[in-house]
């Protein structure tokens, strides 16, 4: 049957018990792909299609993103090339530059608060939410028990249950009764381990209180496991006072406006979430923990926070949350993220994590620096030169040639790539 717009139907049955190239033609009949769309999407990458079809489901091709070292970074006294998988350019040698400025007066400090994560039950239907809450809490012992029954290879590296909180919510018919599991999930990100506690406990909750287990999920505000950096840049490191207090003015416009705020964050996780899908971690509940926790006042304000140091130095500090782990999903099975894993050289999930803090000031520093002095565009403007001389065709030498040309005549489109891109030629 076709549709409206032409196209055949898009309920295709069994699609994900087809193989992967079956489930290729029925893609390329749907969307009458052509033959080089085809060969690109059946290239091989460093990520085998088996086990890629095994990750999820449906799977019909993998996508490379590029991934760059930023060097130049020292963090508690040690040396570090941190892995980044990104799309944006500018932002690894932005981090670099931002690392070399404060390598030789300290490098970042970095701790973090734990690695707890929290799930949620959430109990319907009670008139009594207040007695329940103290019923629950009375079997703190036996949800103990329950946790660590959950996995006992947790609990074995001295993890699981952690503490309970007992919330009520909402007023009379509507109030709610919210139980916090707090596991200590180590070095896993521990989302299936939290959902897994949370729904074995539900029926006890029930038979407890009475209430009606309704979400039993973990909750994505992983404010339990913060990480956090700090470091110093010396004036000379930046170019002199009235760079750092332009730095400052920048900060303070991300502190008192939310338009600048999301804009100030976002730069910020360019970075933490290029570590954090190199390390194939789930960048997606990284970004939602960071958003919500920069959230927490009731106002989104910057993630960092920007001073001045007794000395005159510029101090900057982060602290976000951290819900990484170094075992199970996808880190523990895709080759590559094990082996960028490997150049971090870290043990432990809050290692990996306290890198990651450091590389998110590091961004935010070289963002507000470029902002507050020179402008982004100038920055950006360099590299993205080159995705347009590639996209106008450049290949080769070719690339330097028209992005150079591009800046000097600072005006960066297809078009004006596409005519450079003809004067080279022309000019050989
Ligand atoms: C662009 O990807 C990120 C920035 O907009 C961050 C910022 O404004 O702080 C440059």
């Amino acid at each position: 049957m076709t549709s409206l717009n032409g196209k055949p139907s898009s309920l295709i049955p069994d699609f994900d018990k087809l193989s992967i190239d079956e489930r290729l033609r029925h893609v390329e009949r749907f969307a009458g792909l052509s033959e080089e769309d085809m060969q690109q999407l059946r290239a091989p990458s460093n990520l085998d299609r088996e086990l890629a079809n095994h990750m999820i489901e449906n799977m019909v091709a993998t996508i490379a993103i590029p991934v760059g070292v930023a060097t130049g970074l020292r963090i508690d006294g040690e040396e570090f090339l941190v892995p980044m998988a990104t799309e944006e350019s500018w932002i690894i040698s932005a981090v670099g530059n931002a690392a070399q400025a404060c390598h030789d007066t300290g490098g970042f400090t970095t701790s973090a608060s734990g690695s707890c994560m929290i799930a949620q039950v959430q109990l319907l239907g009670l008139t009594n939410p207040h007695s329940a809450r103290i019923a629950i809490l009375e079997k703190r012992n036996e949800i103990a028990a329950e946790c660590a029954a959950c996995d006992p290879t947790l609990t074995r590296f001295g993890g699981g249950f952690h503490d309970l909180e007992v919330r009520i919510l909402g007023e009379g018919a509507d109030a709610m009764v919210v139980v916090h599991l707090i596991i200590d999930c180590r070095d896993a990100m521990g989302a299936n381990t939290v959902n897994t506690m949370a729904e074995r406990i539900a029926p006890k909750l029930q038979a407890w209180t009475g209430g009606r287990p309704a979400l039993r999920i973990l909750s994505n505000l992983a404010d339990r496991r913060l990480v956090r950096a700090r470091a110093t840049w010396i004036p000379e490191a930046l170019g002199g006072e009235a760079v750092r207090d332009a730095i400052l003015e920048a900060y303070r416009f991300a502190e008192v406006d939310p338009y600048r705020a999301v804009t100030n964050n976002k730069g910020i996780m360019n970075c933490v979430s290029a570590v954090v899908l190199a390390t194939g971690n789930d960048t997606r509940a990284v970004e939602a923990a960071a958003h919500g926790y920069a959230a927490a006042s009731g106002r989104i304000r910057s993630l960092t926070k920007w001073e001045v140091a007794p000395d005159g130095a510029l101090a900057g500090s982060i602290e976000l949350p951290m819900p990484v782990g170094l075992v199970g999903g996808a880190v523990k099975i895709h080759p590559t993220a094990r082996a960028l894993v490997a150049i971090l050289g870290v043990k432990s999930a809050e290692h990996l994590g306290r890198i990651i803090a450091a590389i998110g000031l590091a961004a935010n520093f070289a963002a507000l620096k470029a902002l507050s002095t020179h402008g982004i565009q100038k920055d950006f403007m360099a590299h993205h030169a080159r995705n347009f001389a590639i996209g106008a065709g450049a290949t080769g030498d070719e690339i330097d040639l028209v992005a150079r040309s591009l800046v000097e005549r600072r005006s960066i489109s297809t078009a004006a790539a596409e005519q450079v891109l003809a004067e080279v030629r022309k000019s050989r």
